[in-house]
């Protein structure tokens, strides 16, 4: 066997082909009827994710953070915020996940800190010039004065990269970069102490017992030398990009501090992962994130921004699988998280919604809710079927649609805010999830607060509802989850079979997979024996919008 080989094969590493749940932990389980979801909420509730059946779970930020981004802001990357529990619930609920054989990924924000980080204040106070200001960008503004931010980056959530500070003896000063909020400086990688500071702050967490980290734009972590001045060309989108290359997204020197990061976790024992989120434009450039020395997994997001489209969704399968293999690393699936539209809508928007936009109460194209529900349920249904590792987003188990209602005066997602609602921005993925149909805030809490109001028809998709529904979405999602793990769905290869142009079909081993993404039924053959059924049917003949698991005399 070749090394690669050796990498590549099955079974050796958990994460190539565990099924990872995604918890929002604001909106998850909330213990102290706050509102706000916590870590004992996540520990009362692990059983359900036991029965449903998932390998891992992936906290998004739970650390001390002033929550300007939902606490992807980070204050302090060693504690737990108080919204949220204590450094004591978070060991308990870690045991009480290793216990029931689920491994626990936590989110690492090392692009940025909070402006309210102790580094980020020292060096506010420090000056320019001085090591404190030399662990953050910052840099003297263009114009007789500076009063002009030194280049013409413009940030993620609206408005201008560049901030400018008034430095202690009261005059305007420098200026330091944020990607996304001002209140989220970014860090210099190229500064020593930030990668010394982050090494040790894996190793914190390691040495706790985490089985891995999910690492936040991991593709912007490095800045092109000299940051020049950049025209965003019309295909780019906010987040990666698009062929053309970007000073802030995906330079090369990102993939020293991955290597580096790799042999620290190469210290500790079980297999721990690290897991990139890079928005990279092409499925060729994502696969370089996880060259055997790198990361691990990197997210595929080429395969969630794929519209309901036969041709479309069998490319992007096909070239996953190509370029995450060229380098023995397994592909990755995921079709939502916390940053896009749920995809019990995506799938089936009439208008374009680039990523981070989001959908209001006035946005143009919104969905036919039971068209939504049934791609969504066939899109997952392929999704668990593919060898590799998936990721799932909590509710998603439930059929949630994207919460589109919500008032404005509700609405807490930065981008909302730069400058000012233009974009509805991503609260509608983050909504409270249900648990119980008759119980206040759908169980969420006992005392009916939620930090973002939840929609009154959920109650249908109460998990206590679903659980006693044979045909409901959690019910699905359970027997996928089953089958895959019993059929060892995760490894393994694929073999094309055509069932024409509308619909994509493969095997794997004696099971075939077929979607329909057409308009008209499509017929599989009078010797079909249906395993799972997306949604339920009668006779033979896929329907519109549906996925099948089936095996053939
Ligand atoms: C990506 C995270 O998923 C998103 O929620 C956050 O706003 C940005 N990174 C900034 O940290």
């Amino acid at each position: 066997m070749t090394e690669l080989e050796q990498i590549a094969a099955p079974g050796s590493e958990w994460w190539r082909s565990a099924v990872i749940y995604q918890i929002y932990p604001r909106s998850f389980a909330d213990s102290t009827g706050d509102g706000i979801g916590d870590l004992p909420g996540i520990t009362s509730r692990l059983s359900a994710l036991q029965d449903l059946g998932v390998d891992a779970i992936w906290l998004s930020p739970f650390m001390t953070s002033p929550q300007k981004d939902a606490g992807y802001d980070v204050a302090d990357y060693r504690d737990v915020d108080p919204l949220f529990g204590t450094l004591a619930d978070f060991d308990t609920m870690l045991a009480e996940a290793h216990a029931r054989d689920i491994r626990v990924i936590v989110d690492l924000v090392p692009n940025h800190s909070s402006d309210q980080h102790e580094w980020f204040q020292q060096a506010l106070k420090a000056g320019p010039g001085s090591p404190e200001r030399a662990r953050y960008v910052f840099r003297d503004g263009k114009g007789a004065n500076g009063e002009l931010p030194p280049n013409n980056w413009q940030s993620v959530f609206g408005g201008g990269m560049w901030e400018r500070v008034t430095e202690s003896d009261g005059t305007p000063g420098q200026w330091y970069l944020h990607i996304f909020d001002p209140t989220q400086p970014d860090f210099d990688w190229t500064n020593e102490e930030v990668k010394e500071e982050f090494r040790s702050i894996l190793r914190f967490w390691l040495d706790r017992g985490v089985d891995g980290f999910r690492v936040d734009v991991a593709h912007g972590m490095v800045k092109e030398a000299g940051l020049p001045d950049y025209a965003p060309v019309a295909d780019a989108d906010s987040m990666g990009g698009g062929e053309a290359s970007v000073p802030y997204w995906g330079q090369d020197g990102v993939h020293d501090i991955y290597r580096d990061w790799h042999k620290v976790l190469a210290e500790y024992d079980g297999d721990r992962a690290l897991c990139g989120e890079a928005w990279l434009p092409t499925l060729k450039q994502t696969a370089l994130w996880v060259r055997p020395d790198e990361m691990h997994q990197t997210f595929n997001f080429p395969y969630l921004m794929t519209p309901w489209e036969a041709k479309a969704l069998a490319e992007v399968i096909r070239e996953s699988l190509d370029e995450f293999g060229s380098v023995g690393a397994p592909s990755t699936w995921v079709l939502s998280n916390h940053d896009v539209v749920r995809h019990a809508s995506r799938l089936a928007l009439t208008a374009d919604n680039p990523q981070g936009e989001g959908i209001g109460p006035n946005s143009p194209g919104k969905p036919d809710a039971a068209i939504g529900l049934a791609r969504g349920r066939a899109a997952t249904t392929v999704m668990l079927s593919l060898p590799g590792s998936s990721y799932l987003y909590q509710g998603e188990e439930l059929g949630l649609p994207e919460a589109m209602e919500i008032p404005d005066e509700f609405r807490q997602d930065p981008p909302w805010y730069r400058p000012t609602g233009e974009r509805d921005g991503r609260d509608g993925c983050r909504v409270p999830i249900p648990w119980q149909a008759d119980a206040p805030a759908f169980g969420f809490n006992d005392t009916g607060s939620a930090w973002l109001p939840q929609p009154a028809e959920w109650a249908t998709f109460a998990r206590d509802v679903e659980e006693s529904d044979e045909s409901s979405t959690l019910n699905l999602y359970k027997k996928l989850l089953r089958e895959r793990r019993e059929r060892g769905l995760g490894s393994g290869a694929l073999v094309w079979e055509d069932c024409g142009a509308d619909a994509v079909a493969f095997r794997r081993g004696e099971l075939h997979v077929a979607v329909n993404l057409g308009t008209e039924p499509l017929p599989l053959g009078d010797d079909v024996t249906f395993v799972v059924q997306s949604q339920a049917f009668e006779g033979t003949a896929l329907p519109v919008n549906t996925a099948a698991w089936y095996t053939k005399a």
